[in-house]
């Protein structure tokens, strides 16, 4: 028995890879392309089991929305949902028993790159996040970024010291803050998904660093969620729910 899957934003850069991926997998059967313009109910006529979100930050909760009311299983990959949006989102799900599955970043070595931040976090005294994306990134921060600095404030006791180094003369040059943690985002052409964790205490510095090169990077998280979503219960975020870490 193949899981029948539909993609959301099947002409995009992540949505074209994700539909090879899933037509690549002997358990999985791509039922339906939705493109921007398309009617999300060739979703629900093609019979899909889950829909892969992938489009832009604007139509994800509308998108993800309809395929929860439809009884369609729905992993997002979109970022930009507010955690407004995940809770109707969870709400929905429970409502109409279809699980939702988001994650802000399905590459492996991203969710380790969190991980390992989030442990080393309560051993320092400040934190700075760098991330880089193509200049067509159309949200900034990166839902990774935001979901880094989010795992470690949860792994901290004590506030992060957070230095400004006197006048900030040119505004935003010590970048947007998520409570003590310092997130810069940079966009030049060419990039994927990179991001580097810096951890600072006297005498010391610790980096972690991850890139994706290419959109290939992404794939099995993706795939993993497609054939787990429907164990899962209602609302899930991040892909780490998911691995044995
Ligand atoms: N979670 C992760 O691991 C991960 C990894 C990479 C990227 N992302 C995120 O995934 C999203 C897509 O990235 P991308 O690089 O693939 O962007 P992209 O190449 O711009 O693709 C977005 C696609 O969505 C389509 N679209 C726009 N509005 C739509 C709607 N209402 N319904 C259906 N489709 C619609 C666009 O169509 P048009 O071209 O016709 O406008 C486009 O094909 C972004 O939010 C990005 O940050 C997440």
């Amino acid at each position: 028995m193949t899981t029948k899957v539909g993609v959301i934003g099947a002409s995009g850069k992540m949505g074209s890879e994700v539909c090879r991926a899933v037509e690549a997998d002997d358990d999985l059967e791509l039922v339906a392309r939705v493109v921007r313009g398309d009617s999300l109910g060739a979703l629900v006529d093609s019979g899909a089991e889950v829909a892969i979100e992938f489009s832009i930050p604007d139509s994800v909760k509308d998108n993800a929305a309809f395929c929860l009311r439809n009884g369609i299983h729905t992993v997002i990959g979109t970022t930009g949902l507010t955690s407004g949006d995940l809770d109707e989102l969870g709400g929905l799900a429970k409502k109409h028993e279809a699980n939702c599955f988001v994650a802000p970043n399905f590459a492996i070595g991203a969710v380790l790159m969190m991980e390992f931040a989030a442990r080393a976090s309560p051993y320092f005294e400040v934190a700075e996040i760098v991330e880089r994306h193509d200049k067509e990134k159309l949200d900034a921060p990166s839902g990774t970024s935001l979901r880094t600095a989010a795992l470690m404030n949860e792994a901290r006791t004590k506030p992060w010291d957070t230095p400004v180094g006197g006048k900030e003369s040119l505004p935003g040059a010590r970048g947007g803050e998520v409570d003590g943690v310092h997130v810069h985002s940079l966009r030049t052409p060419g990039s994927v998904a990179h991001q580097e964790v810096i951890l600072g205490s006297p005498g010391q510095t610790l980096t972690i660093r991850h890139d994706s090169q290419d959109r290939g990077s992404f794939m099995p998280g993706v795939i993993l969620a497609v054939k787990r979503v429907s164990s899962l219960e209602d609302l899930t975020v991040g892909l780490e729910r998911l691995l044995d870490l």
